[in-house]
């Protein structure tokens, strides 16, 4: 695994310079929120943190065009947003290019910008450290609340996120990614279930 978090990383720096280093804050967030969890391996979060934004420099026309020679699913709300595929298109390119085959750093790659209900803990982790580096902070400085609460509940912070996204949604009138709308209604679910 080794070899290909350094092959990921020789990819990531061929990115455009910006994104290269969105793509290295994240790897440090992922790192540090990890460290809580003994059950992740070190270079799966590696991997899934520097592989997560492979496919994001594609334009609309070539994510479109790689979604579709890779036989993925394209939605309505796909077509209507490219950008959205960005994350099942990298895990693609992480699987068929890398040579990745840990479901797990897939699915983080993967679900890394819509969520899903049901996510595993390392998608958790890409999920969040994704939204609260600090150059997203600084672009947004409502996400320091996402950030506030990453360090104690990772859930709670996925929600606060989704609960911005259907906000700004609402306020500009597009459709929220059935994935994400999926994602916090189970974080909501399991809200009003836990025990006060
Ligand atoms: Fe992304
Ligand atoms: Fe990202």
């Amino acid at each position: 695994m080794r070899a290909q978090v350094e092959a990921v990383r020789e990819a990531v720096a061929r990115l455009p310079r910006g994104l290269a280093e969105h793509v290295e804050r994240v790897a440090a967030e992922a790192d540090h929120l990890a460290a809580g969890f003994k059950e992740l391996g070190r270079e799966q979060v590696e991997l899934a943190a520097w592989g997560h934004d492979i496919a994001r420099a594609l334009s609309p026309r070539e994510l479109l065009a790689w979604a579709r020679r890779f036989g993925l699913e394209v939605s309505a709300i796909e077509e209507e947003a490219p950008i959205l595929l960005h994350g099942p298109v990298g895990a693609e390119i992480l699987r068929r290019e890398h040579g990745i085959d840990d479901a797990q750093v897939l699915a983080a790659a993967r679900f890394h910008s819509t969520g899903r209900a049901g996510m595993a803990l390392l998608e958790k982790v890409i999920f969040v450290a994704d939204k609260i580096e600090p150059g997203k902070v600084r672009a947004r400085p409502a996400l320091a609340r996402v950030r506030a609460l990453a360090d104690r509940d990772l859930d709670a912070a996925i929600l606060e996120y989704l609960e911005q996204m259907l906000a700004m949604a609402g306020e500009e009138g597009w459709p929220l990614h059935p994935q994400a709308v999926a994602a916090r209604s189970e974080l909501l679910l399991r809200r009003h279930q836990a025990p006060q």
